[in-house]
């Protein structure tokens, strides 16, 4: 499959990694321009490209930059594209946004009103960039770690479902984007790691 992926940072990276070793055909940008990715590109194979170079072929783009920076990406490149938003929103790190700090919105729900047209499914967004490299297990495998997937788009999301669970990872249908909150940075399966049965009830769990 092509995969873009923006940002080349731990998770950027770390998808880079993982999705070459399956096999994609990923090209990988950055906000400094390709130049500066070039022993990304040499480690994985993948292509270090523009961010336009990163969209405009991709059936899957993943986004993993810093959320303040999402506002200023060219939203019209994203339009009908499967988008994995894997973003955060920390106000220490991006900066109040109103509608973000009282969480009357999920910041995934923020992103897509940005990248209007897009198909976004947040996923990715829990797990921390060392666990997403070299915690994979098969399918079926003891303490195989789920990660909750949501979105609006069915199609999309079965997508992103099985890109997880060929990562090593048990997707888990999160419902929505607006009920996405329940995957965001203090909710019960924010960096926990649990399995599946565990997404799903801390997914139940999580209180606004
Ligand atoms: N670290 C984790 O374990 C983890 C886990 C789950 C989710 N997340 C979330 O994933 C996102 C990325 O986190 P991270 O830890 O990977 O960050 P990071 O290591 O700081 O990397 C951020 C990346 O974003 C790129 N970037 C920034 N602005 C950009 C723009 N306008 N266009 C293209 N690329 C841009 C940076 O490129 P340059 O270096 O060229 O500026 C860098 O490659 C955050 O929202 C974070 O909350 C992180």
């Amino acid at each position: 499959m092509k995969i873009g992926i923006i940002g080349s940072g731990r998770i950027g990276g770390t998808l880079t990694r993982r999705l070459r070793a399956l096999g994609h055909d990923v090209t990988v940008a950055n906000s400094r321009g390709p130049e500066s990715l070039g022993d990304l590109a040499r480690e994985t194979g993948a292509t270090a490209g523009t961010l336009e170079q990163a969209v405009e072929q991709a059936e899957v783009v993943v986004v993993a930059i810093p959320l303040l920076a999402v506002p200023a990406l060219p939203a019209k490149l994203f339009e009908g594209k499967v988008v994995v938003d894997a973003n955060n929103y920390y106000p220490q790190r991006d900066g109040d946004i109103a509608e973000l700090l009282d969480r009357s919105l999920s910041s995934s729900r923020w992103t897509a009103e940005h990248l209007k047209g897009a198909r976004v499914v947040k996923a990715f967004n829990n797990i921390q960039a060392q666990h997403l490299m070299d915690q994979g297990r098969p399918s079926g495998a003891d303490g195989r770690i789920a990660l909750p997937v949501a979105g609006d788009d069915a199609d999309a999301k079965r997508v992103v479902m099985e890109l997880i669970d060929a990562l090593g990872f048990d997707p888990v249908d999160a419902g929505t984007l607006d009920g996405s909150w329940r995957q965001q940075p203090a909710t019960p399966v924010y960096g926990t790691d649990r399995d599946a049965d565990g997404v799903r009830q801390g997914l139940a769990d999580a209180r606004p």
